[in-house]
């Protein structure tokens, strides 16, 4: 137990300052400070703002992990931060702060990737995940299927959304009903009281001849608009719960479908579902009695592990160095559009072993 890898995990990709600390698998705290109110009245997350606000809470934030995981600083083996993929600017305030606190602390540093360690968080959950691993990975940014062989070297893209993410589908839809921002959680409870099958929205990708494992989304948030906009012109009262209910059912139906499929395709018998919208709870009942129809084991994480945060960054990074991965080097770079097959960024300068990062602490920059 006492020498499973005590990591501390530090998250800045949006709008969401996370700091996670882990010991292994099992999480000693998270903290996060959210920035999403100053969005709002937005509708969409201002980069600059998400920058600052990171800046302003990143130290408090990481006093009060210590604090709440009751360890010291000195006791870390490592330190994990999000080197993308993300807000550039938003990225590089973490970058910076994880590279400060491992020079100072004089520990190794892992840089790794945001998408990779929202698989990563699961083994939070229910313990080691199973190798391969099959991810469904649902957010705001993002929705992949994702084939995992190894989450710390070895992540494949099996397909992924030619346009819209599917968070990005719920916060437009929501802002089409006027129900604010972040989207996600507001539909998904007026879709509670609504009927899932009063309309019959599009489900995209999923002609006979269409790509199997990709998404879209653009069409369906352009049907649902104008399915709004008409009821509106013929002066009629837009049913908003069945319209959140309608369109939820048909992103979840499409999700579990192409999920269920990859599964059964490339014989893998779980499914792994993670990001912001792995959250929603028609998403997790639906891919629960489509998994045990095809006998396929789900795996979804709690929702506060499911959105942004910094134990899932801690949690990738305590099996960086479970596994010996060698530690990024001090010119790790912030890399916003980072690819999802690169789990572990070494920094620039090429990777350096645990022992020679320490050494490069205590020399400094040499250029
Ligand atoms: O993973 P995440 O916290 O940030 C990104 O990396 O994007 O995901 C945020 C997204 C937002 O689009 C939000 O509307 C969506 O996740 N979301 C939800 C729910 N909770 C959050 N979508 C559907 N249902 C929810 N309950
Ligand atoms: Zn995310």
């Amino acid at each position: 137990m006492t020498d499973e890898p005590l990591v501390l995990g530090i998250e800045t990709s949006c709008d969401e300052t996370g700091v996670g600390i882990v010991r292994g698998h099992t999480l000693l705290a998270d903290a996060v400070a959210s920035s999403v109110d100053e969005h709002a009245r937005f509708g969409g997350v201002v980069p600059e703002v998400a920058s600052r606000a990171h800046l302003e809470a990143m130290v408090p934030t990481i006093q009060r992990a210590l604090k709440e995981a009751g360890v010291a600083a000195s006791d870390l083996d490592g330190i994990a931060v999000t080197a993308g993929p993300g807000l550039a600017g938003a990225l590089l305030v973490g970058v910076a702060a994880a590279k400060a606190y491992a020079y100072a602390l004089g520990k190794p540093l892992y840089g790794v990737n945001h998408l990779a360690s929202h698989i990563c968080v699961d083994q939070l959950e229910h313990g080691a995940l199973p190798e391969p691993t099959m991810a469904l990975l649902v957010s705001g940014g993002h929705s992949s299927l994702l084939l995992a062989p190894d989450i710390t070297t070895d992540v494949r893209p099996l397909g992924s959304t030619i346009d819209d993410a599917a968070g990005e589908a719920f916060d437009k839809v929501a802002r089409v009903l006027g129900l604010g921002f972040p989207g996600g959680p507001v539909v998904d409870r007026y879709a509670r009281e609504g009927d899932p099958s009063a309309i019959r929205f599009p489900r995209g990708l999923t002609g006979p001849r269409d790509p199997v494992y990709d998404f879209s989304f653009s069409g369906l948030k352009t049907a649902v608009a104008r399915w709004v906009e008409e009821r509106r012109r013929e002066g009629k009262q837009v049913p908003i719960a069945d319209v959140a209910a309608s369109f939820q059912e048909a992103v979840t139906d499409v999700l579990t479908r192409k999920a269920i499929r990859a599964c059964k395709d490339n014989g893998v018998d779980h499914l792994m579902i993670g990001g912001g919208v792995a959250a929603n709870s028609r998403l997790r009942s639906m891919a629960e009695e489509r998994c045990a129809d095809a006998g396929i084991r789900l795996r979804v994480p709690r929702p506060k592990l499911c959105t942004d945060n910094g134990a899932m960054v801690a949690a990738l990074g305590a099996e960086m160095v479970a596994r010996g991965r060698p530690a990024s080097d001090w010119e790790l770079p912030a890399d916003s559009s980072l690819p999802v097959t690169e789990p572990h960024v070494p920094g620039a300068g090429g990777a350096l072993d645990a022992h020679t990062a320490l050494h490069a602490a205590g020399h400094g920059h040499t250029h």
